[in-house]
């Protein structure tokens, strides 16, 4: 059982929630009974709106992760209990601009843990990613954003054992599903996307991916910050392994027409067995398989539309995303 419920009641600062996985961590927390508080350097809430009703409800402070003082001034404010730190500059961000994203993706995760450290705060988890073990000893594509979430697993190490902060890292595949709409690896969700709205498009990669759908993820992110664990933990995230192909076969059983296809090389991260150590602590089951994801992304971008939702906009907003 998943001690997520542990959380009712209590304020939950959420960082970067106005992206992907944030707005389901946001409408899960929601879910819950607790009181999510979006921290975002953006007042956007698109995400939110595809996936849950009654978005413009939800406590929104807008402040960059970077300033320390409104992250402070934030969390007294709402007498923040836990937190679950998710803002972040992905792979093509970083690339693109080395110092900015340098500045919130490793300044970023200092604040979070020095914020804790300062308010007592001993409900922590914090997004790291499968390009984190790309920097160790393997063939995988090293990235300036895998030294980053490299970077804040060791601060999180050094947090626990000089002051005892407890935090749950976790790692990622590849996340797929409503509001995945930017970074390398949006591809499969923004096919399943143009399928929905009747476009055509190519997913610029292929080979074996693990593929972890965003509501697993979130609840993983809020059962890990639901307790106070012992120590720094660092954890995979490997969802459902499967190839590019199969879930190319997976889209073609909802749009048998649609006109999606795969080119270019492997996905430089490639998809691990997962090792179920994340769900054993914070007891919950596997992530669930690949079809019923992607069966649930297709009812989640319906059900948005049925509720006024211009998909057929955001789907071109969003092919402009991803530098
Ligand atoms: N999406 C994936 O496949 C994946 C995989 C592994 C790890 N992750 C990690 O999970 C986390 C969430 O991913 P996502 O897909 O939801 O990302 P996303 O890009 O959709 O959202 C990131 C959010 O961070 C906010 N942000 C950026 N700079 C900020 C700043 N200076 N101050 C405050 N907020 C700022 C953005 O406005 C955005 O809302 C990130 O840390 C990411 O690195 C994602």
């Amino acid at each position: 059982m998943s001690h997520s419920a542990e959380l009712a009641g209590k304020a939950v600062l959420v960082t970067g929630a106005a992206g992907c996985i944030g707005a389901w961590v946001v409408k899960q927390l929601h879910e819950l009974g607790a009181t999510p508080v979006v921290f975002d350097i953006a007042e956007n809430r698109e995400r939110l709106q595809l996936i849950m009703p009654d978005a413009e409800s939800v406590i929104w402070e807008l402040g960059d992760i970077t300033d320390f003082e409104r992250l402070t001034e934030v969390a007294e404010t709402h007498n923040i209990d836990a937190i679950i730190h998710l803002a972040a500059l992905q792979v093509p961000f970083c690339k693109a601009d080395p110092i900015s994203s340098t500045r919130i993706n490793v300044m970023g995760s200092i604040h979070m843990l020095e914020l804790a450290r300062q308010r007592g705060i001993t409900r922590l988890s914090y997004a790291s990613s499968v390009a984190a073990p790309a920097m160790g000893d393997n063939d995988w594509l090293a990235t300036l954003y895998g030294a980053h979430k490299i970077c804040g697993e060791q601060m999180a190490a050094v947090y626990s054992h000089d002051w005892g902060v407890p935090s749950i890292g976790i790692r990622p595949a590849i996340i797929y599903g409503p509001g995945r709409d930017q970074g390398m690896s949006a591809a499969p969700t923004i096919a399943l996307m143009a399928a929905e709205v009747g476009e055509a498009y190519t997913i610029p990669f292929t080979g074996d991916v693990g593929f972890v759908y965003v509501e697993d993820a979130a609840e993983r992110f809020i059962a890990a910050a639901s307790r106070s664990f012992d120590g720094a933990y660092v954890f995979d995230l490997n969802g459902t392994p499967a190839t590019v192909t199969k879930m190319l076969a997976l889209l073609n059983n909802h749009y048998p027409d649609a006109a999606i296809e795969a080119t270019g090389d492997p996905m430089p991260f490639p998809a691990e067995a997962n090792s179920g150590e994340l769900e054993q602590l914070i007891g919950l089951p596997d992530c669930r398989p690949l079809e019923a994801g992607i069966a649930a992304t297709v009812l989640g971008f319906q059900a948005a539309k049925a509720r006024g939702v211009d998909l057929a906009g955001m789907y071109q907003h969003t092919l402009g995303k991803t530098p």
